[in-house]
């Protein structure tokens, strides 16, 4: 028998369900055709776990994900949540809690631009036409998301100000830039870092370990962009990037905006791993309540989640680039979903046809 592979799944809130049963597709596929031994059991987290548990994060979610190899996530965030805590986000309870407390500091995001689907891009196609293909690093649990912050109230308990802190250990820096030196030297050799370090304290630091951690790696042509230019240059000349590392926030920013270069954001999947390559794996997008079941959301994201998994947890190289290929393969074929089209008169397939395509497409490319 071949090696048991545990996953706990949490579809989560919004369009997570939705394009979670085209990731079950596929999973299932992987079972029958491939002989994975995958065992998965659902958990609720979010707002859909509100009504059973009264928590977004249920003690049962956690304990499921502490039995898995990896955590496939689909999305948490519900506009009703406002009426039970104003002051607490659901996001920070639920999915940041999550990556702080399996240390999962390493965050992938690869953004590519196949060559025949460059009609996808926003933008010109004089610019999109040099290709794009860009693997964003994100340093996931330190930084602003989880530096001290507080509200600071008057004397008559209204808000008077807040702060948030960003804050970083050369440690913290130190280990998320291997990896990206790694990744690099792995790839075209090339890595940009991104900071503000004409203003930031937490910035200058960043340069400074970046820097030192270059030395270790000779190969890797590192230079360094200050985010405001960063954002400007990957609009305008996405070709240029390989590798770009950043913190926390920067990450959170730059990898929505490679998200939109691409076409969608419903085509960006997202592992977030730590040093065991234990990993919860998502979409880069939020759960989109405004398009929760019409059955138009993008599944791809989510099933190319799943491919990191088998990619970075499950180390199956192989199977991982057949579902990546295939994904290709369908959206060549011309097959896509309304996200992806600006054009009234293009026939689009739903959320649901998207996934019996590419599950069918599979099966065939075995
Ligand atoms: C992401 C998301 C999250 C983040 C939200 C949902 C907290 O935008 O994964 O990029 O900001 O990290
Ligand atoms: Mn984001």
């Amino acid at each position: 028998m071949s090696k048991k592979y545990k996953i706990a799944i949490l579809p989560g809130d919004g369009i997570g369900p939705e394009v979670m049963r085209q990731a079950y597709k596929i999973i299932n596929v992987l079972k029958k055709k491939f002989f994975l031994n995958i065992q998965y059991k659902n958990y609720l987290v979010g707002y859909s776990a509100i009504k059973k548990y009264k928590t977004v994060m249920p003690k049962e979610t956690l304990y499921g994900c502490e039995k898995s190899n990896a955590i496939l996530f689909g999305s948490v965030g519900d506009p009703r949540y406002n009426f039970f805590n104003k002051n607490i986000s659901l996001e920070k309870e639920s999915l940041l809690f999550i990556r702080k407390k399996f240390n999962l500091f390493c965050n992938i995001r690869p953004a590519k631009l196949y060559s025949k689907l460059n009609y996808l891009s926003p933008l010109k196609n004089s610019i999109s036409i040099n290709g794009i293909d860009i693997l964003c690093i994100r340093e996931l649990i330190g930084g602003i998301y989880f530096g001290n912050s507080k509200f600071i109230y008057d004397k008559n308990k209204i808000k008077k100000k807040a702060f948030d802190t960003e804050i970083y250990s050369k440690k913290e820096i130190y280990r998320i830039s291997r990896i990206a030196f790694k990744i690099a030297n792995k790839r075209k050799k090339k890595l940009t870092s991104i900071d503000k370090s004409n203003v930031l304290k937490s910035s200058i630091l960043w340069r400074e370990v970046v820097n030192e951690v270059s030395k270790e790696f000779p190969n890797v042509k590192l230079n360094h962009l200050y985010v405001d230019n960063a954002v400007m240059q990957i609009i305008k000349n996405p070709s240029i990037f390989d590798v770009i590392l950043c913190s926390n926030i920067f990450g959170d920013i730059i990898s929505d905006e490679c998200a939109a270069i691409i076409g969608s954001i419903g085509l960006l999947p997202s592992a977030s791993i730590n040093e065991k390559k234990f990993g919860l794996y998502e979409p880069s997008g939020g759960s989109a309540p405004d398009i929760k079941n019409l059955n138009i959301a993008n599944p791809i994201a989510q099933i190319l989640s799943l491919s990191m998994m088998l990619k970075y947890t499950m180390k199956l190289d192989n199977i991982s680039k057949k579902i990546d290929n295939t994904v290709k393969e369908v959206l060549e074929l011309g097959y896509i979903t309304k996200d992806l089209s600006n054009d009234v008169n293009k026939e689009y397939v739903s959320t649901d046809e998207m996934g019996d395509i590419i599950a069918q497409t599979l099966i065939k490319n075995i």
